[in-house]
């Protein structure tokens, strides 16, 4: 399928691009900085975006592209770092400027250009830069200008670079500029669609599977969810989900997924109920960091146990999701690079000799939900809050007991169950109780008690890599205090987490 590659040079929103772009319904895909033009010329590339990034350009050991992109003959748009590079490595000058240029800018577009087709000459944009391009490259002109720089944005033939972002909201028409750049500059149609994914993808499963069988963890989260929707689609009951309650699952959650998936869905679903064996074992363990190892240890024992009963099988269907596999090289300075996640549980070991079926390796997560809505899964499934692989363990700071588990369980419904009720569970990432592991004195009726105190999280984000606590509504908040006192026994005081990420983390361990 036509694509548009996005060079990535570090910056923290080369995926915001990526997205962008596939709104526009182009496929995107992101490669390495340093991909060699001779690779890139063996795609169906109709043009390349040069990402932003920490580094400097005119710094020893600046991350470069292959010079042999600007003889493949399609269109590439430089953005800030991606510009500079441009302007770098075609003849002219980058130096630090005087000062950072930081948040909202006016630009003046000063040349009609394709990129800035159905625009006002006035336009707002979010700039983040240090360094400056103080002299064009030979045949290079101005397109837009700023206040504070003479190009705000250059072009010359089919290269464009801008010192701006047009890929974050801040910049009210950068998607407009996107689209003139994959549209009206790289001639892309409009091919990449989620219905048109889905054919596609049922198509390559259906020849990649043939026959054989398909074993495939169901955790209840979106993504194996939709993975387990899909290939059901793509080959029925060859497919069989196994779902391991690991007895630190929500309220519900074993009989909401068997309902939905072996009743609605008619698929075939085998539950292993291994709650035992992993409260066994977590039995006294208090640290954080030994709780998930032996969380994912078990996981995979039971998990390989169960695939043994299950019989004899090829392939290992995954909800594994682009920003999964997205290779990058790190880049000093860059904090994406340093927070890829620690997490997955689901990390098999080699030796279970399965070939890996992954039909959304290439979706981000807002595509795999309009995919899930697309194959009828209802809105609770496919709108619904992370849940972090290691469930309650993560959230009962302490020991594990069945009676700590029971007020975290409970708790964690009531919070889930309000969130709903105020419409705001779908508009905020993650929403939990955590079980401290204080006791505090409170008084209930005429009796002293010495109970558990629950708090409350609440969180803002995109990707759960940064985090902001949500500001809920202080009547939703007494709604809460009140319920998980009174409903939850063992608890006697109520708080709200009030970090954001970083300092903090999402999760309490
Ligand atoms: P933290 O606590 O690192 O969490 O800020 C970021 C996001 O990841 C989720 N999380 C996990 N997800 N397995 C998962 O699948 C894990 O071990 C795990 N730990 C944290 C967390 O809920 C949040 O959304």
């Amino acid at each position: 399928m036509e694509q548009i590659v996005i060079l990535d040079f570090g910056s923290q929103y080369t995926q915001v691009i990526a997205r962008r772009i596939r709104e526009c319904q182009v496929f995107s895909a992101i490669l390495r900085c340093d991909t060699p033009a001779k690779e890139l010329a063996k795609l169906p590339l109709r043009g390349i975006i040069l990402s932003g990034g920490p580094a400097s350009v005119y710094a020893k050991g600046a991350p470069q592209c292959d010079p042999g992109i600007w003889q493949l003959g399609v269109p590439v748009l430089g953005i800030c770092y991606g510009m500079q590079l441009m302007a770098h490595q075609l003849g002219g000058k980058v130096e630090p400027g005087d000062k950072r240029e930081f948040g909202h800018a006016e630009i003046n577009i000063t040349t009609d250009s394709t990129l800035f087709r159905e625009m006002l000459y006035e336009q707002k944009v979010w700039m983040s830069h240090g360094d400056k391009v103080t002299k064009l490259p030979k045949g290079f002109q101005t397109v837009a200008k700023s206040g504070n720089s003479p190009y705000a944005a250059i072009a010359r033939d089919q290269f464009f670079g801008i010192q701006f972002h047009p890929e974050v909201h801040h910049t009210p028409n950068g998607k407009q500029i996107i689209s003139n750049f994959v549209h009206g500059i790289c001639g892309c149609g409009r091919n990449w669609t989620m219905k048109s994914f889905i054919e596609h993808s049922i198509a390559e499963i259906r020849a990649t599977v043939g026959k054989e069988r398909v074993l495939l963890g169901l955790s209840g989260g979106v993504d194996s969810s939709v993975a387990a929707a899909l290939i059901h689609k793509a080959i029925g009951d060859q497919l069989l989900c196994v779902f391991v309650d690991n007895g630190l699952i929500r309220k519900g959650e074993r009989e909401g997924v068997e309902k939905l998936f072996a009743g609605g869905l008619g698929i075939r679903l085998q539950t292993e109920d291994a709650s035992k064996v992993f409260l066994n074992r977590l039995k006294g363990v208090t640290n954080p960091e030994r709780k998930r190892k032996i969380i994912g240890r078990t996981f995979v024992e039971v998990f390989d146990k169960a695939a043994k009963r299950a019989g004899k099988f090829k392939f290992l269907g995954q909800g594994t999701t682009y920003p999964d596999v997205i290779e990058s090289i790190p880049i000093a300075g860059n904090p994406a690079a340093l927070i890829k996640s620690h997490h997955n549980v689901g990390g098999l070991p080699k030796r279970m000799k399965f070939q890996l079926l992954e039909p959304m390796r290439a979706l981000f997560k807002d595509e795999v939900r309009e995919v899930g809505t697309q194959l009828g899964l209802p809105k609770e499934m496919v709108w619904r809050q992370p849940f972090p692989g290691p469930g309650l363990a993560v959230r009962i700071l302490g020991a594990i007991t069945p009676e700590r588990l029971a007020i975290t369980r409970e708790a964690d419904w009531i919070v889930i169950d309000e969130m709903k009720k105020a419409g705001i569970y779908y508009k905020v990432w993650q929403t939990f109780a955590v079980l401290l592991p204080v006791k505090t004195v409170g008084v209930m009726g005429d009796e002293r008690t010495y109970d558990n105190v629950i708090a409350i999280r609440a969180v803002e984000s995109v990707d759960g890599m940064t985090a902001d606590w949500v500001r809920l509504p202080y009547d939703l908040l007494a709604k809460l205090s009140t319920r998980i006192i009174n409903e939850v026994k063992g608890v006697n005081r109520v708080c709200l987490d009030i970090s954001s990420k970083p300092p903090s983390t999402i999760e309490w361990e």
